[in-house]
């Protein structure tokens, strides 16, 4: 079994931030999405992998080759975004005659999918798909399954009437039958191939497209407050470790903190956090559910439900909470004898004062 993972388009609904960082590469309690993607794979027993990149590739690929993987990592540049089936058409070389899975690199699950690919990989079917019930299907891929809830009759992507309220998580059993469906479907109404279309071709046309329901929680991390919301769902079992220098200071709950990292000045940090390495923490109340990421300098500050990137400076501001915040960002109070705000913002950028 092979691994194909999307690591492609554009994440225009995370700009400002994804005009700089391809959307896969921000980072949930410290660690890339990407990367959670890549380990659920191995932690499956899959070991060949390729991942799609687009926009930003040569970051990805940088990324991804700085740390040691068991498992082979091939890289397939998609010249645009022109949808998940065709990110799956370009793959043709790498699938071959394999199954594989198809793993979406901004999609998170708990507990992984080790057992839905172990499931897969038992069958005989042509697909399978992994389902859960949502408030609102109408950003997502929908299934219709018959009334016993044996089989899916229907697939339709995004749709204005949902007739269903089971939406399609990103990740995908496949066979190399889906070139055969790929190639029978057209571009919907916003210009992509479709693999929602594909799979619906295969049901339409006969063949065994099975699906299972996601234990525990999924999340897409398409907004700001999803990629937050992954960041607490990940920090409530990040557990505790510290080997960083705890100078003065008190630290409750689980708190993971890096290397080098310094705490002083009676700074108070509420799990669960993480504090990646090289910080300083000074004066400064921490939590809960805020990652810090390395190089990070936050002093005389109170943050809480956070993301602050590596290379953040954070300087005498009393409260930041619900925030992502870029790599190398400084956020600073205003000197009292200076009239008038100061602020250098880029493109789309979001500032509540
Ligand atoms: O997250 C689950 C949903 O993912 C499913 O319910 C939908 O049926 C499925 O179409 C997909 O919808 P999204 O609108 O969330 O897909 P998105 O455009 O965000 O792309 C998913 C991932 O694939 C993302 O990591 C970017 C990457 N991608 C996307 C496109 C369109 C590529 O690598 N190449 C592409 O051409």
């Amino acid at each position: 079994m092979k691994g194909l993972i999307l690591s492609g388009g554009h994440g225009t609904r995370l700009r400002p931030i994804t005009y700089s960082q391809q959307k896969q590469l921000i980072p949930v309690a410290n660690k890339p999405i990407l990367f959670y993607c890549i380990e659920d794979l191995i932690n499956a027993g899959i070991h060949d992998i390729a991942i799609i990149v687009g926009p930003n590739k040569e970051q990805v690929i940088e990324t991804v080759q700085s740390v040691e993987w068991n498992a082979k990592i091939a890289f397939i540049c998609q010249d645009l975004p022109r949808g998940l089936a065709h990110a799956v058409k370009i793959s043709e070389d790498f699938v071959k005659t394999d199954n594989f899975i198809m793993y979406l690199g901004d999609n998170l699950l708990k507990g992984g999918s080790v057992d839905f690919i172990r499931d897969f990989a038992d069958s005989k079917v042509d697909a399978s798909l992994l389902l859960t019930e949502v408030e609102d299907p109408r950003q997502y891929g929908v299934a219709l399954v018959d009334e016993q809830k044996k089989i899916i009759v229907k697939l339709v992507e995004k749709p204005k009437n949902p007739p269903s309220n089971l939406s399609i998580v990103g990740i995908y059993g496949l066979t190399p039958r889906i070139f055969e469906a790929i190639d029978n479907i057209k571009p919907s109404w916003r210009g992509e191939l479709e693999i929602t279309d594909a799979l619906h071709w295969l049901i339409e046309n006969g063949y065994n497209v099975r699906y299972g329901m996601v234990q525990g929680w999924w999340k897409d991390t398409g907004r700001t407050e999803d990629i937050l919301e992954a960041n607490r769902l990940i920090l409530d079992q990040i557990g505790t470790e510290n080997s960083g220098i705890v100078e003065s200071g008190t630290i409750t709950g689980q708190v993971k903190i890096g290397k080098n990292t310094i705490i002083k000045g009676n700074s108070i940090i509420i799990g669960p956090v993480i504090i990646g390495h090289d910080c300083v923490i000074s004066g400064s109340t921490i939590g809960p559910y805020t990652s810090i990421g390395d190089s990070s300098h936050i002093i005389e500050s109170h943050i809480s439900d956070s993301i602050v990137m590596e290379g953040g400076r954070i300087d005498h501001v009393d409260r930041v909470s619900d925030s992502l915040i870029g790599k190398n960002v400084t956020l600073k109070k205003q000197e009292p004898s200076k009239e008038g705000k100061s602020f250098v913002l880029g493109d789309g950028s979001q500032v509540t004062l």
